[in-house]
């Protein structure tokens, strides 16, 4: 069983992602187990504060370390092996090789929070900080859920057939995918590619590695 573990203000968020489709199953086959933790059970004062205003001024808010600390504790706890990562816009960009990573381990701890950030000292407490791409995100927990569910599907025993995960565009080397059809042969004017309909598997294999060669350097 791989152990995921989420550290969120919003818990609800991650409701129906996990109850569709490839997450779905795999949770209900016990092949994962992914359990929310919410940060602001963790917040000290009467009002349960979790941010606050950046010293040296400024505009946002921040995720404050005492609590966002004590969930990190509680999760470190519960999985003394996990590997917590926090989403940053800031962080090392998530890869395929990264996803494919994270499944050799016991478990993963995803930790979100708000777009402007996290007090610094709190980077102290993880193992890794971890970006989607150069754009920003309102939160972490769309980054948390991309990185949840590419994790997923690399799991043993979660997809259909175990050679789909290895024949994913860009494992590897980089490469992208090539073109896919299915029925009818022929939609709106647009035809499936002939060679697709030899049955010769020769010249289909290579036709496949050529598109993707050139849709490669192309994009
Ligand atoms: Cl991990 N977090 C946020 N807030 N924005 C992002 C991101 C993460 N990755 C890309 N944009």
């Amino acid at each position: 069983m791989f152990h995921t573990q989420i550290l969120t203000l919003f818990p609800e968020f991650f409701d129906s992602p996990l109850s569709c489709s490839i997450p779905k199953r795999a949770i209900e086959a016990g092949l994962v187990s992914a359990e929310m933790i919410q940060i602001r059970d963790f917040a000290t004062d009467k009002h349960h504060k979790v941010d606050d205003s950046p010293y040296g001024g400024g505009p946002g808010m921040l995720m404050k370390p005492g609590p966002v600390v004590g969930a990190i504790r509680a999760a470190r706890e519960k999985q003394p092996d996990t590997h917590v990562v926090m989403l940053t816009p800031s962080g090392t960009r998530f890869t395929q090789v990264k996803a494919l990573e994270y499944t050799r381990k016991p478990g993963i701890t995803l930790l979100c929070g708000r777009y402007e950030g996290f007090d610094e000292r709190i980077c102290d407490y993880v193992d890794e900080e971890v970006s989607l791409g150069d754009y920003v995100l309102s939160g972490g927990e769309p980054a948390a859920l991309s990185v949840l569910d590419a994790v997923i599907r690399l799991l043993p025993g979660v997809l259909g057939s175990p050679e789909s995960a290895l024949l994913d565009s860009f494992t590897e080397d980089g490469i992208l995918d090539w073109p896919h059809y299915t029925r009818p042969v022929e939609f709106e004017g647009r035809s499936v590619p002939k060679v697709l309909l030899s049955g010769d598997h020769k010249k289909i294999d290579q036709w496949r590695k050529e598109q993707a060669q050139t849709r490669s350097k192309k994009r």
